[in-house]
């Protein structure tokens, strides 16, 4: 994509740029309630930055972040499935801290959509990831993303509603990588 650099940060070289991650979650967000809160998005990063193999990707236009995604390998124990509805595959839920990688935030500022970004920084995170798959969870009405992960190859498994008060419930996604998605 032409003008647009993407890199690669581990946690400690994304305290550098923290407060550019959350001004473009606000300006993402913006009017999105309480849940979307500055307050609430510093916590989430500051917990999620601790995690061994996270990861960012961001995309930037003349020194500008536009765009991120990010996300960590689930430790084999876990509070991400808290919440899954049934009925779910015998030991989907099952961890090992090698089998799934998880992204937590994808975002592109409104004024750079459809260019191509999203599926840039989606494909350039998970191509340097080792797991044997990855899963994300999305709102049913998010058209955009839905469409988006479908065209990448994410499947919907189920649905899951956190534990946090007043959550929404999410699609549960999941993609293998395309070797064995191809046998399917
Ligand atoms: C979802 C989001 C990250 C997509 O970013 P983007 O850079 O515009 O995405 P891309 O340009 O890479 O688009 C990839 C594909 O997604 C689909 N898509 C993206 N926006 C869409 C829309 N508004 N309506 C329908 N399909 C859409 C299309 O299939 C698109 O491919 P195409 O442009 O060739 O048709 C962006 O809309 C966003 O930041 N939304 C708010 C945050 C969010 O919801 N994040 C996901 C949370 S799980």
């Amino acid at each position: 994509m032409e003008g647009v650099q993407l890199r690669h940060h581990n946690a400690e070289e994304a305290k550098e740029i923290l407060d550019q991650l959350v001004g473009l979650y606000l300006e993402v967000y913006a009017g999105g309630g309480e849940f979307h809160s500055e307050d609430r998005y510093r916590r989430q990063l500051d917990l999620h930055m601790q995690r061994a193999g996270w990861e960012l990707v961001t995309a930037k236009v003349d020194g500008s972040l536009v765009g991120y995604i990010y996300g960590f390998p689930l430790p084999p124990e876990t509070r991400w499935w808290e919440g899954i509805h049934d009925p779910v595959p015998p030991g989907f839920t099952d961890e090992d801290g090698t089998r799934t990688f998880a992204i937590s935030e994808l975002m592109v500022h409104p004024a750079w959509r459809r260019r191509g970004i999203a599926a840039a920084l989606h494909d350039e995170l998970l191509a340097a990831q080792e797991e044997r798959r990855a899963t994300l969870l999305v709102r049913p009405e998010n058209a955009a993303a839905q469409t988006a992960y479908r065209s990448w190859g994410w499947t919907k498994v189920t649905k899951l509603q956190p534990g946090w008060e007043n959550a929404p419930t999410f699609d549960v996604l999941v993609r293998t990588p395309a070797y064995e998605r191809e046998l399917d």
